[in-house]
This record gives structure tokens, sequence and C-alpha cells, in this order.
């Protein structure tokens, strides 16, 4: 089976790299928020082009911590995509704020402009943009609208991790872009983990009270915090698994344009192509198919593993179902989701398993 991803045909000296920085902690004797976290936050700041990362317990702590950290919370309402993993939205309601769902650009599955204005209120404060799959778009536009409306501009980054906009990192336009390193993500852990980058100071630090029970300095607590702190194993594999981040980001762009070129099924619709070669980073390649359980089996029948992402967009999920959404409907969001299959797009796939999951593609009828 071509699986969607593949951690055990992963290359030995990343294994072995990994247990030695195991080593270098059991060691150390200091287990979380130590030497690793401080050196992995500098790093990915650095990757980022950004003067803060602070490390967290997952992307969706990120998310949340963002949010309080900027004083969004009770009564404030942020827009967001019902085409996302829950984890954006649950975190926008455990910051206590409000999320409006508006619509998605059908050929990208990214929010629509258009949309999200139609959901702009009084109580908007920020919109908060997911890189759905890995893509970052229109920047510019973005940022002009949240500016245009006085309200904050947020990146979702769980799935671009080094994705560029006109050679601007994600999670560098807005007040926060918030990153997941759950093990499947582009940079993985191996167990959850998470971390916010941010432009500003007093956000860094307040992200830094935040994510260890609200104590400023040990044992004084100015916030009811949460404990949300990155542990020094996974900071250490982090930082051997960044030194690969580069090749394996190349590899999945390579497999995406070999999909790009080579997949003509006329029943088989594609994404957009990205705007700009950095623009995409392939978390996931994602097909649209309208007899997409007929292709996800026949798929599956013939060695190809694949998922759907998303099935049910976030205002069809049961606690969700009452939250304000475009007053035009969520059309798009809908189509996709009923739509969409998730193919192998993972940096240990090989040209002969790229080439499995083309021919199996282009033989569906
Ligand atoms: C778009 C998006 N946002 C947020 C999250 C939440 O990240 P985590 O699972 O690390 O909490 C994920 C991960 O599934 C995601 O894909």
């Amino acid at each position: 089976m071509i699986l969607m991803n593949d951690f055990k045909a992963e290359p030995e000296e990343l294994r072995l790299a990994q247990l030695s920085a195991v080593d270098r902690v059991l060691r150390s004797g200091w287990y979380v928020l130590g030497n690793e976290v401080k050196t992995f936050e500098a790093e990915w700041a650095q990757r980022c082009a950004m003067p803060y990362a602070i490390g967290v317990g997952n992307g969706m702590d990120a998310i949340e911590i963002g949010l309080r950290a900027l004083g969004i919370g009770a009564g404030d309402e942020v827009i967001t995509t019902p085409m996302t993993a829950f984890a954006t939205v649950l975190a926008v309601l455990r910051a206590g704020a409000i999320p409006v769902l508006a619509d998605i650009n059908p050929e990208t599955a990214l929010l629509d402009p258009a949309s999200v204005e139609r959901c702009i209120s009084a109580k908007t404060k920020a919109v908060l943009l997911v890189h759905l799959y890995g893509q970052i778009r229109d920047m510019e536009s973005w940022t002009a609208l949240c500016e245009t409306h006085g309200i904050a501009l947020l990146e979702d980054c769980a799935q671009a991790h080094l994705a560029q906009w006109n050679g601007k990192t994600a999670g560098s336009f807005g007040q926060f872009g918030a990153y997941s390193f759950y093990p499947t993500k582009n940079l993985g852990a191996l167990g959850d983990a998470g971390a916010l980058v941010c432009n500003d100071e007093t956000i860094a630090q307040q992200a830094g009270i935040l994510r260890n029970y609200g104590q400023s300095v040990r044992y004084y607590h100015t916030e009811l915090g949460l404990n949300s702190r990155l542990d020094e194993i996974q900071a250490a594999l982090l930082r051997v698994r960044l030194e690969k981040l580069p090749e394996f980001t190349q590899r999945r762009r390579e497999i995406a344009q070999a999909y790009r070129e080579k997949i003509n099924n006329p029943h088989i619709q594609l994404l957009a192509a990205p705007l700009q070669e950095t623009s995409h980073v392939y978390h996931l390649f994602v097909l649209l198919c309208p007899e997409r359980e007929r292709l996800a089996n026949y798929l599956k029948a013939n060695g190809v593993e694949n998922y759907v992402h998303y099935p049910v967009p976030v205002h069809f999920q049961t606690p969700c179902k009452e939250l304000r959404c475009d007053p035009n409907g969520l059309p798009a969001a809908e189509f996709h989701a009923a739509n969409c299959l998730s193919i192998p797009c993972h940096p240990q796939m090989s040209d002969a398993d790229i080439a499995t999951v083309i021919a199996a593609i282009n033989a569906f009828h």
C-alpha cells in the first residue's frame, strides 16, 4: 500500500540523529521548557524570519494562546473558514471568542475575501486565515482588507511550514502565526507540539506567560493560563527534523508537479496551481471528484491509501450548527467537503510510487 505518510521509510541517518537527540536530553536531566526548547524557538524564529517564536503544546493551543495574548475573547468575533481542521474553530471558542464562518474559493479551498467582507460586523476583531493544504496566496489583499476594517490578521500555519508569499514566510503577515508540529505535519515532532510566531515583544511575552499557567515569575500568576508547554525531547527532535525540512518540502513539490503534469482523467479536477513556486508546500495534494467514495475505494483496492480533508465542514459539526455564517450560505465549502480527496504526497515516496498513483487515477472510470 502506498501510504499517506510513511515514517518507517524515513532515512536511517534521520533515525540515528533523532536517537542521539533524545539521548542528549536524557543525559541533560531537564525535560520541560529548557535549553532545547529555547534553541528550537530561536531556530524556528530564524527560519520564519520572525523575531519571536514561542513553543507550546500543540497547534490548537498556539491559536488560543495567540488570541488571548492579543486580548481577543468574550464578545469578539473572529472570521474564519469552515473548511479546516476542527481545531481552528475550537481554539477560537476556547479563547472565549465567537467564530464566524465565511465561504471558500472553490478553486483553492482558501477563504473567499468577498464572503469574509459579508461576514464583517461591529464585533469583528480578526480574520483567521488557514493556509490550507500548504497554500499561501494574495497576502497583500488580506493585509489591505484587514487594515481597511481595522481588524487583526491572524494565520493558522499548521499546514504551511516554510510556505512563502513574495519571499515572506507564512505567519509573518499578521499579528501572529500559529504552527502545529503534529507528527504528520510537514515539520512534525514525535508527539504533540506547536509554536506561535510574532513580531511584537509584548505578545511574545504574554504567550510565554499563558503557556505556563499564566505565571510571570515562578509561582507568581498574573493570568489564568494553560498548561501548554513544549517538552525538551520534542524540541530536540524538531531541531533534527528541521534540518531535513527544505529537502522534504522540495520532494513534496516534485511529487505535486508530476501529479499536475500527468493526471489527465477527465472525471478528476485538481485545485488551482500555486501562483508562485514557493507559495505551496503540499502538506496535502487534494483533488476533486463527483464520485469521491467510488474513487476512494477503487484507489484503496489498487494499493493507494487516501483520506478526506475534510468530510464535514465546521458548520455541520454538532457543536457548531448555530455559528453565524456568510448570509449567502457556504455552498463552496459544502461542495468541496463532498468532493475532495487527498492522495499520497510525502517525502518518502519513490518515483515508482508516484507513477503507480498517477496510473491508478488515470485508469479510473
Ligand atoms: C489547519 C489546522 N489548524 C490547527 C490544527 C491543530 O494542530 P494540533 O493538532 O497540533 O493541535 C491542525 C492540525 O490538525 C490543522 O491542520
